[in-house]
């Protein structure tokens, strides 16, 4: 069993070490037991059980300097798609994606600063119900230069649209850009925090025909014009309330039409033929929110355009039915307002990570994740580093929504070079929980953190942090 003698012994003499294995039955357990049942586990066995929120496996691991590390898990994932916490020294972490898998596997695990000396690794609970053979550390390459395109997918975007992915592309992996969801949040940091975020994140969601037919109404786009006069950045993102088969009973509401189980509208059948009923309704609601984006385009606003959110989550309609009618019908939006419609103002961003669910590099400017880890202010790096996969590097990635803000300091150990951060609206930001007063005061004078008074200039290259 090689544990972590072997590491220290490698780092020690200064070998660029391989991979360094540290079994799971060997680390300090709590709550959970070791299991021998499952066969095909490297060492002596593997550890089962986790099944109460306090349950965890420690690891202790030393390093000689103060060095990042590669982490990777090995698992087993009988009982579905699951999620883990990785926790470094008792401090921040990173949620880490177990998909269902019946075969042992080994799952990148993000990156870990270790200190000079002793450290842990902490597995802990999360959702539980997965079972974890051992995790593996390498020295973390140091990375190149990043590949990515900074020319809009859309040959015919125009200057706006142009000048936004350019200017993303001058300052990524040097800073990364303050973001808000909804105008009332913003003003809530402008108030509190005493800075305004750069990016004012807004929703296309009631202008949807199946909500505006029920009375709802926004202005979402008028604010988004506001904002973007007073030189801030804007991304919308689209709760698309399904066209029709929204059950509107007292557990599922029609406001709630978005969601997969609000709903019997089935994307797949809608999709398989364009002469549908369903088809065409979907393409009226790409008309009707197409006049709200033409507004945008008209005022000179350039938008990170992130429809079909989250689809590799399956709980929208529109990730219900698996990658391929979702990928679909991203391509039809990307045809139909950029052909049909003319909007050339639009800056694409994917927002699955997932590899079967990409639409590929012609149809995405941005990729993107969301993630929710309450009170861990990590780099989310192992999401971070799983979205630098999906398109080679070639495109800039951004945390599009997240609950927790990001520690600047641990980004830039980690080199997990979001392009911006976007705080969800609500309690997320002003809660309390999520992030207290005074952490989101030293996020916002970072000087790695931009927010609105430092990107003025950004549309034409004035900007002094280009
Ligand atoms: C790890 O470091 C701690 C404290 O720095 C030390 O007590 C321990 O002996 C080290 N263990 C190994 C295996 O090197
Ligand atoms: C359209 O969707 C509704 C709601 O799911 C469904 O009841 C109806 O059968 C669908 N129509 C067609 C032609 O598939
Ligand atoms: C990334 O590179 C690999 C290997 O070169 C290739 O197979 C894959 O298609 C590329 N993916 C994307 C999204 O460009
Ligand atoms: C560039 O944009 C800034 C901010 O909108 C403006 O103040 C400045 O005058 C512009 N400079 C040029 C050369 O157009």
């Amino acid at each position: 069993m090689i544990g972590s003698l072997a590491l220290s012994l490698l780092v020690a003499s200064g070998v660029v070490a391989q991979s360094v294995t540290y079994q799971a039955e060997s680390a300090t357990l709590s709550g959970v037991t070791v299991g021998t049942s499952v066969s095909g586990f490297t060492g002596t066995g593997y550890v089962e059980g986790f099944d109460e929120a306090a349950d965890s496996i420690t690891f202790t691991v030393n390093s000689s300097t103060s060095q990042l590390y590669d982490l990777k898990l090995i698992y087993n994932g009988p009982y579905g798609d699951k999620y883990t916490n990785v926790v470094l020294n008792n401090a921040g972490g990173s949620q880490v994606s177990l998909p269902a898998t019946t075969a042992w596997t080994t799952v990148s695990a993000g990156q870990v600063l270790l200190n000079a000396g002793s450290n842990t690794i902490q597995i802990q609970n999360n959702w539980g119900w997965y079972l974890i053979d051992a995790i593996t550390l390498s020295p973390a390459a140091k990375r190149g230069p990043h590949k990515v395109t900074t020319a809009p997918i859309n040959k015919k975007a125009n200057p706006d649209a142009k000048a936004l992915l350019k200017y993303l592309g001058s300052i990524y992996g040097k800073h990364i850009l303050s973001g808000q969801q909804d105008q009332a949040s913003l003003d809530w940091v402008t108030q509190n925090v005493g800075k305004t975020p750069a990016i004012l994140g807004v929703d296309l969601m009631d202008y949807t025909e199946s909500r505006k037919s029920r009375g709802a109404s926004s202005t979402d786009v008028d604010k988004a014009i506001a904002f973007a006069k007073q030189g801030g950045i804007i991304t919308f993102c689209w709760h698309w309330g399904a066209p029709t088969g929204l059950y509107d009973t007292e557990d599922h509401r029609w406001w709630s039409g978005f969601y997969t189980d609000a709903t019997d509208f089935n994307i797949e059948t809608a999709l398989a033929d364009t002469t549908n009923a369903n088809y065409t309704l979907l393409m009226n609601d790409i008309d009707t929110i197409a006049v709200e984006l033409k507004k945008l385009q008209a005022a000179g606003v350039p938008v990170i355009w992130r429809p079909l959110h989250e689809a590799e989550g399956a709980w929208f309609w529109w990730g219900a039915k698996g990658p391929e009618p979702c990928k679909k019908l991203w391509k039809i939006l990307y045809e139909r307002l950029t052909k049909k419609h003319g909007l050339n103002n639009l800056i694409w961003e994917w927002n699955s990570v997932k590899t079967d669910w990409y639409p590929g590099s012609d149809y995405v400017d941005l990729v993107s994740a969301d993630t929710y880890s309450q009170g861990d202010h990590g780099p989310i790096s192992a999401t971070y580093n799983n979205l630098l996969t999906l398109a080679n590097d070639t495109k800039i990635i951004a945390a599009a929504e997240i609950g927790s803000v990001m520690e600047p300091a641990q980004l830039q150990a980690y080199q997990a070079d979001w392009v911006y951060f976007c705080v969800w609206s609500g309690d997320f930001i002003s809660g309390g929980t999520w992030n207290s007063v005074d952490f989101l005061k030293s996020v916002y004078s970072s000087d790695y953190v931009l927010t609105l008074d430092e990107i003025q200039g950004w549309k034409n290259g004035t900007s002094k942090t280009v």
